[in-house]
């Protein structure tokens, strides 16, 4: 059986990946802590050595964007060289690597959507650490690769949700009379099982290159809350506020909403769907 790596197994995206591919016709190999360390970027590479596997999926990273914008040097070693390691060690094996990369490598002074070839201009250190990532791979990688870019991940579901619409349906179920929702800044949603199918199908199928993955529609945090409040039939009020009413660490950029001129191009691949329909799934399994 040849060996599958994966690379951030316990976290949103990696407990979905850690399921889906229990049942496959790989070895899955989850490296402990010890092996691989994103903090010591050397870890990576020996340990893709030592396993020499078939296919490796690359999820782990630091995603919390305001410690990546205080210590920006944090965001370079995890998420930066640690990636550059694992390229050069999956081109030494001839894996197949496909790396979860975000939206965030984008940044707009207008309220766009960001397709394939549009190019890269990332706000935070978060978003740049990322598109070192990917750019690693391109040039340090093995020849075949994917990079799949996510918008803003809903996954997790009742207890591990502590994210956006987790903390808002907890908010809901919990009876505040209103909840605020940044109106002014925009983004795509992907829901992390989703997702986790189209990995599932990447790896058989070894498309290359750069896709996005996000359900379809830019939206603000306010749309999300308005419609959660909808399905959940939430009788308080919803306000829209300014995104100055939360000051964070690191600048979020006006639009780093998402689609794909790649994805329609894989006739068997399984979709995201429009956004409305996607969250409201989400919210009927939480
Ligand atoms: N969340 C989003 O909204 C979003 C959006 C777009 C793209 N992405 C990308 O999607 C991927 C998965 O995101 P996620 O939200 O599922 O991540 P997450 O829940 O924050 O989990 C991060 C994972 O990285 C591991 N990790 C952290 N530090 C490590 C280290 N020093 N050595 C080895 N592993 C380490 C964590 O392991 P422990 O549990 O042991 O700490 C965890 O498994 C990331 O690459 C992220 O950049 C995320």
């Amino acid at each position: 059986m040849s060996n599958l790596l994966i690379t951030g197994s316990t976290g949103m995206l990696g407990s979905y990946i850690s399921r889906n591919l229990s049942l496959s016709n790989f070895n899955l190999v989850i490296p402990p802590r010890n092996e691989l360390d994103l903090d010591n970027p050397q870890t990576c590479y020996e340990t893709i050595l030592k396993y020499r596997p078939y296919c490796i999926i690359h999820m782990a990273a630091e995603t919390d964007v305001d410690l990546c914008e205080r210590a920006p040097q944090i965001a370079a070693r995890k998420n930066a060289l640690a990636t550059q390691s694992i390229a050069q060690g999956a081109r030494e094996c001839g894996s197949y690597l496909v790396y979860i990369s975000t939206s965030n490598i984008f940044s707009s002074a207008n309220q766009i959507i960001f397709n394939e070839l549009d190019i890269p201009n990332p706000s935070n250190y978060y978003g740049k650490s990322k598109f070192y990532g990917e750019q690693a791979i391109a040039m340090f990688g093995p020849k075949d690769f994917l990079i799949i870019r996510a918008g803003w991940m809903i996954g997790g579901g009742r207890g591990k949700d502590h994210k956006f619409v987790g903390k808002i349906i907890e908010a809901i179920e919990s009876g505040v009379p209103e909840i605020k929702a940044v109106s002014d800044r925009i983004g795509s949603i992907t829901e992390a099982e989703s997702l986790s199918c189209f990995i599932k199908w990447a790896i058989d199928n070894r498309p290359a290159g750069i896709v996005h993955y996000a359900s379809i529609g830019g939206i603000s945090r306010y749309e999300i809350a308005l419609e959660l409040s909808k399905i959940l039939k939430y009788r308080g009020k919803v306000t829209s506020v300014s995104s100055s009413m939360f000051p964070l660490s690191a600048p979020r950029p006006l639009s780093d909403a998402i689609e794909s001129i790649y994805l329609p191009l894989m006739t068997s691949a399984p979709f995201p769907g429009m956004w409305r329909e996607d969250l409201e799934r989400y919210v009927m399994n939480f």
